[in-house]
C-alpha cells in the first residue's frame, strides 16, 4: 500500500508493510521471563523491532487482533502498546491504527520528552527538573502585590514587560555581553524560545545542525519545523571544535543549536578558546548560531567569575541566545527569553504575532523578582543541586562499578557509558525494578546512543539510592544483543 502523509511540509511516501496477529504471535514465539505481562510482551515486540524483524513503518495488528491472537488479557495488550508508544517504537494515527516508529528516527517528527507522565509507582528519571527553588512562593506573593499597577493596562507587551527586559539585558551585560532591553525578548520557557527562533531564521528545507546527542525536545522541535537536521557530535567530556567547522563547511546549515552551557545531556561547558574558534566558525560560514543557555545557572564545580563569556560575546552578529527561568527557579513559571541581534528583533516579533501576544504578566513579574535576588535564590539551590550530584555519582560508582561518566561541572544529569549497548533494554528492565529512565537514543537525532543513558540527579538523595539500586538489579537482567561486538568505550 501507498500512502502519502504530510507532516509539517515534508511529504513522506512510504511503504506500509501490515504485520498481522498471527505473523506477531509466530515471530515472539515465548515472551516469558520476570516482571508483569504487559511489560514481558512490550520488550517482545521492541526486540523484534529493534532486530529488524518488525520494520519501521509497518501496521502492528489492532489490540483486538493481537489479543485473540495470543490468548492474552487484552489488558496486557493494551498496556504493551501504551508501553510502546511510550518509549518512543509505535505511533497511533486515529482510525488508521497503530504504526512502528524508530525512537529519535530523523526526519518523521523525533518524539520529545513529556515530562511528568511517569506513573506514581516508579521512581522518575526521565526528568531533570527540581522543585521551586526557596524564595519562589515568596517571589510570587510579592509579584501579586504589585499586579493592580499593571491591571491598569492592556496588559499586552509583546516584547515582554521593560522592568524585566532590563534586569535581563544587565544580566548579559555582566556576562560579558553588553545588551539593551530591547534586544530581548520574553517568552514562554526555553524551549519556546528556541521553537520561535527557529520559526523566525529558518525555512523548510534548510539544514539545521543540531549536536549529538542534544535535549530531546530540540530535536522535536528542529524536526517539526520541517527542515533537515544534520549533526555533529559532543563527546561525553565535550566538543571537537574542528569537527564542528567541518561540519559547518560541509553541510551549510542555515542554523545550529548548541549548549554551550551545561550541554544536555552531557552537562559539558565549553571552555572560551573553543568559544572563540566557534564564534570564528559560524562567522566565515554564514551560520546562525541559536544558543540554549537553560543551564548556565547550574555552575556546581565553577565559579561564577570563572563562566566563560556566552558564545555570543564572540560573534554577536550571529548569535541568538535563549535562556529560562526553568533549571534556575521553577519549571512551572514559564518564563524564558530570548536575547537577539537587533536586525533580528523585528523578524522575531512577526514570527511571534502568528503564535501568541506576549507571556503572562504575573510570572513575568514573579521572574523579574527572583532575577533581582538571583545570587541568593540560586546559591542556596545550587548547594542542594551539587549534594544531590555528589550523591548520585557515589552510588553509581558503589552500584555499577563498570559504568563510566564525567563528573558534570554543572547542569541535572549524568551522562552514563555503559559497557554494553544496551539502554533500550535496561529502560525496559528498570521499570520492572520502579525506575523510569529514558534511553540513550532518545537524545540523538537519528536513534543510537545505545550504549548511554541519562541519569539527573534532581531527586533527594534517598531516591536516587533507591533508584540505583533498582538500576543495578536491572542491569543485571539486561541482556546482551547476539549481534553485539565490543567496542572502544568513549570514556576512558
Ligand atoms: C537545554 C534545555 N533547553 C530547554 C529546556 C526546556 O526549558 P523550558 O522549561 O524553559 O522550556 C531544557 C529542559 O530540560 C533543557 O535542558
Amino acid at each position: 500500500m501507498v500512502c502519502n502523509s504530510i507532516a509539517n511540509a515534508v511529504i513522506v511516501v512510504c511503504m506500509v508493510a501490515h504485520v498481522t496477529a498471527a505473523r506477531v504471535a509466530g515471530l515472539l514465539g515465548s515472551w516469558s521471563g520476570s516482571g508483569p505481562a504487559y511489560s514481558r510482551l512490550a520488550e517482545g515486540i521492541r526486540l523484534l523491532i529493534s532486530d529488524g524483524r518488525i520494520p519501521p513503518e509497518a501496521r502492528l495488528p489492532s489490540e483486538r487482533e493481537l489479543t485473540a491472537a495470543l490468548g492474552v488479557s487484552r489488558t496486557t495488550v493494551t498496556g504493551a502498546y501504551t508501553t510502546l508508544r511510550n518509549r518512543g517504537f509505535l505511533a497511533s494515527r486515529r482510525g488508521a491504527g497503530s504504526f512502528v516508529t524508530l525512537p529519535a528516527a530523523g526526519g518523521h517528527g523525533h518524539r520529545g520528552l513529556t515530562p511528568g507522565g511517569v506513573p506514581d509507582h516508579l521512581i522518575d528519571l526521565t526528568c531533570a527538573a527540581m522543585p521551586a527553588a526557596s524564595g519562589v512562593a515568596a517571589a510570587y506573593e510579592a509579584a501579586v502585590e504589585e499586579m493592580p499597577a499593571l491591571l491598569a493596562t492592556i496588559g499586552y507587551e509583546p516584547l515582554g514587560l521593560e522592568s524585566l527586559r532590563e534586569i535581563i539585558a544587565e544580566r548579559y551585560g555582566r556576562r560579558g555581553l553588553p545588551t539593551s532591553p530591547d534586544q530581548v525578548l520574553v517568552v514562554a520557557g526555553g524551549l519556546a524560545g528556541v521553537a520561535l527562533v527557529l520559526r523566525a531564521v529558518v525555512e523548510t528545507g534548510d539544514r539545521v545542525m543540531l549536536e549529538s546527542p542534544t535535549y530531546a525536545n530540540i530535536s522535536s522541535a528542529v524536526s517539526r519545523s520541517g527542515v533537515r537536521a544534520v549533526s555533529a557530535p559532543v563527546a561525553p567530556d565535550g566538543w571537537d571544535i574542528e569537527v564542528f567547522e567541518s561540519t559547518l563547511r560541509q553541510a551549510a546549515p542555515r542554523a545550529a543549536v548548541v549548549i554551550p552551557d551545561f550541554h544536555n545531556p552531557t552537562g559539558a561547558l565549553m571552555a572560551a578558546e573553543d568559544r572563540q574558534a566557534l564564534g570564528r566558525a559560524l562567522a566565515r560560514t554564514h551560520t546562525m548560531a541559536i544558543v540554549d543557555e537553560t543551564l548556565v545557572d547550574i555552575f556546581l564545580d565553577v565559579e561564577d567569575r570563572d563562566m566563560p563569556p556566552p558564545l555570543a560575546a564572540f560573534h554577536p552578529s550571529g548569535v541568538v541566545c535563549v535562556g529560562s527561568t526553568s533549571k534556575s527557579f521553577w519549571g512551572g513559571l514559564r518564563i524564558g527569553w530570548i536575547r537577539a541581534p537587533e536586525p533580528l528583533v523585528s523578524a522575531l516579533l512577526s514570527a511571534r504575532t502568528g503564535l501568541d501576544l506576549g507571556a503572562a504578566a504575573l510570572e513575568q513579574l514573579v521572574a523579574e523578582r527572583l532575577l533581582r535576588d538571583a545570587s541568593r535564590v540560586l546559591g542556596l539551590q545550587r548547594e542542594l543541586v551539587r549534594a544531590r550530584r555528589d550523591a548520585l555519582m557515589s552510588a553509581v560508582r558503589a552500584r555499577l562499578p563498570e559504568w563510566r561518566f564525567v563528573r558534570p561541572a554543572g547542569g541535572l544529569a549524568l551522562w552514563c557509558e555503559l559497557p554494553k549497548p544496551l539502554s533500550n533494554g535496561l529502560v525496559a528492565a528498570a521499570e520492572r525494578h520502579g525506575v523510569a529512565l529514558v534511553p540513550g537514543s532518545r537524545f540523538s537525532a537519528y536513534g543510537g546512543l545505545e550504549r548511554f543513558v541519562r541519569l539527573p540527579y534532581t531527586l533527594s538523595e534517598e531516591r536516587l539510592d533507591q533508584a540505583v539500586s533498582g538500576i543495578s538489579q536491572a542491569w543485571s537482567e539486561a541482556d546482551v544483543p547476539a549481534a553485539y561486538r565490543p567496542d572502544r568505550p568513549l570514556i576512558a
